[in-house]
């Protein structure tokens, strides 16, 4: 294995989940401030549904804690049942003590993505930055929406989604042709500048994308492959992703 930081193979999706919510919950405590950068998709599900149980158990409080999320679609309404926006309220913000407006998701609706990514990339600069990010990963190894690709930006950027992805996140939606065919995605800066990464992976589907993370090789091809190179990452998969 040739990561710089360390890979935490799990039992299943569940271990999976219960593990990397531990980890947040300890940066939570230790650091009741923090930057928190955070994913959608099926793969996080289980590590929020972990940190509601632990903030109802009265073990985790989220009163000083900011959040970025990765991306969102575009266009997309917030209160669209497919919006990152409702994911997050639904799955995380609306059952713990977070003050809804240190919850950044971008604005899928916004009339000017230009301005708007500059000033998502300011607001996360005057944040101080991000102190522990999650990223999923898809099958094609994008990262948030940053998808494969000859080169990548750094910035958060208005991106065009592979069809490949289309067709993956179709599975939410009634049919391919609602999925929307652009998203907000931070880049790969705010990742890569992320003080800890903490990268998600389940099932056999994930296993390629796994599999070139710890190849030793870097491409934007496969743009999971860049976060070899982050000291902070700790990756939890499961044995599925991590075998194939
Ligand atoms: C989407 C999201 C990514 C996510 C990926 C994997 O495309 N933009 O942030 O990591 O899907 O999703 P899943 O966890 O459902 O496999």
């Amino acid at each position: 294995m040739s990561i710089k930081g360390r890979i935490i193979v799990c039992r299943d999706y569940d271990d999976m989940s219960r593990r990397a919510a531990e980890f947040f919950a300890e940066y939570i405590r230790s650091n009741s401030r923090a930057v928190l950068g955070l994913a959608t998709g099926s793969t996080p599900v289980g590590t929020y549904k972990y940190l509601v149980e632990e903030y109802r158990a009265g073990k985790l409080d989220f009163s000083g804690i900011t959040t970025f999320n990765l991306d969102e679609y575009y266009p997309m309404a917030p209160d669209h049942t497919q919006s990152y926006r409702y994911f997050m309220d639904t799955n995380l913000f609306d059952h713990v003590n977070i003050n809804k407006a240190n919850t950044n998701v971008p604005d899928g609706l916004c009339a000017d993505p230009k301005a708007y990514c500059e000033e998502y990339d300011r607001r996360i600069a005057a944040a101080g930055g991000i102190d522990v990010q999650l990223p999923g990963v898809g099958k094609n190894g994008h990262i948030g929406f940053n998808e494969p690709a000859p080169y990548l930006v750094g910035g958060t950027h208005l991106a065009e989604l592979k069809d490949d992805t289309i067709a993956a996140n179709s599975r939410f939606f009634d049919n391919v042709a609602d999925v929307p065919r652009k998203a907000i995605t931070m880049g790969i800066d705010a990742i890569m500048n992320a003080k800890n990464v903490v990268l998600l992976a389940s099932g056999k589907g994930k296993h390629e994308a796994i599999a070139a993370l710890l190849s030793g090789v870097y491409t934007t091809e496969i743009p999971v492959t860049l976060l070899r190179a982050h000291s902070g990452l700790t990756v939890f998969c499961d044995e599925n992703a991590y075998n194939g």
